[in-house]
């Protein structure tokens, strides 16, 4: 198998790709990745069978010499971050959806199978006493720049299953947390104040819940769908971890020995989503997956370690997200 991975020197890319490496070691990986602020050559470092091609996949001829090359894409590549697309969208429109755009034409042309990873945020946000979840046939309702641009990119990807019988398949995740993601994120933002000594910061009240999951559950729900999945249909993935905001921080300064009172309220986040919460059940009964790491506690804990024991891996990110946090007031 030559498997290209777009996006795989990012936080739940270069997952993926550690995960296939350990569990299919005859596989080759071309991680292709534009290394852009969120991109890290050593996410990916020493792994025998990966190899590096830096480019663009809104770069249709070096793309398509890529794609040539392999027999599946699964597609991470994306500006993922809500609160940059509410301060600066175009790079929103132009990777999540002229570089689906290009990815399509691709495996198009060269008759490739794709694995298309989007997010649980294409289905809006639910009240937080509402007993339903997300489920593959929850109309979508994006809310922000970042969720739009993911929506019309699994819509170009239907419209391509249907009109051009491309052989693809589509999973919409659920918050992932783990090593390696970058410090703008809320769980690493939350770790690395407090290693830094300075207070989390909680938007508005800290209601939201989210529903966490381990990036290692993610890659092998991927892998999964990859391997077994039924061409042209969409599967959740999602661990039963919703959690409020709050109750994240205050676990989170437990565990690192402060008083779980020690946080600051920040602005709150524009259009702030309320609540996600993922049915798995498709991935669960149809596929057979299952979720590894359920222990909220202990997976926050190694986290925490982690980014204690890789200093050298976050710095360089800290000073420039906090700036850029600053002025937004958050
Ligand atoms: P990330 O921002 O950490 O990584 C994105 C990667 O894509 C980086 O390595 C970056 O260099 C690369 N990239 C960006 N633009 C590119 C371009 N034009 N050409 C080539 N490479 C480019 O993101 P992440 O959190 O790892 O998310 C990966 C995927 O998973 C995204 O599609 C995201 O929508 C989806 N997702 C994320 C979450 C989450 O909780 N983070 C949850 C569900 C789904
Ligand atoms: P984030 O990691 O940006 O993921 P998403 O917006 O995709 O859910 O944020 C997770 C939640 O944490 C979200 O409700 C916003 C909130 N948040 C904070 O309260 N403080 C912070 O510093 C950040 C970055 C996020």
């Amino acid at each position: 198998m030559k498997l290209l991975v777009t996006g795989g020197a990012g936080f739940i890319g270069s997952n993926f790709v550690r995960h296939v490496a350990r569990e299919r070691p005859d596989w080759e990986i071309v991680v292709y990745d534009l290394l852009t602020y969120a991109g890290d050559a050593r996410n990916i470092e020493g792994l025998e069978q990966v190899r590096l091609d830096q480019a663009d996949i809104c770069d249709a001829d070096r793309l398509d010499a890529a794609v040539r090359l392999s027999d599946a894409v699964v597609h991470f590549a994306a500006e993922s971050h809500n609160d940059n697309s509410l301060d600066s969208p175009w790079p929103f429109v132009q990777t999540n959806l002229i570089g689906t755009y290009q990815v399509l034409e691709a495996v198009r042309r060269h008759g490739v199978r794709l694995h298309h990873i989007s997010t649980d945020e294409v289905y809006g946000d639910l009240e937080l006493d509402d007993p339903a979840k997300f489920t593959p046939q929850t109309p979508y309702n994006p809310s922000s720049p970042y969720s739009s641009t993911k929506a019309g990119s699994d819509l170009l990807v239907r419209a391509w299953v249907r009109s051009f019988e491309v052989q693809a398949t589509i999973s919409n995740c659920s918050n992932n947390y783990g090593p390696y993601q970058h410090v703008e994120k809320f769980i690493p933002r939350q770790i690395t104040e407090v290693l830094d000594g300075r207070r989390p910061k909680l938007y508005g009240a800290g209601q939201n819940v989210r529903d966490w999951i381990h990036a290692e559950d993610h890659s092998s729900g991927v892998l999964t769908i990859l391997e077994r999945g039924q061409l042209g249909e969409t599967y959740l993935i999602g661990a039963e971890g919703e959690q409020s905001n709050k109750d994240v921080v205050e676990l989170l300064l437990t565990l690192m020995g402060r008083d779980p009172g020690d946080y600051d309220h920040v602005n709150d986040r524009p259009g702030h989503d309320l609540r996600y919460a993922i049915d798995a059940s498709r991935l669960r009964d149809e596929l057979g997956w299952r979720p590894l790491y359920q222990d909220f506690e202990r997976g926050l804990a190694a986290t925490v370690e982690w980014y204690r024991q890789n200093e050298s891996w976050w710095r360089a990110q800290k000073a420039q997200t906090e700036a850029k946090y600053e002025v937004l007031g958050r």
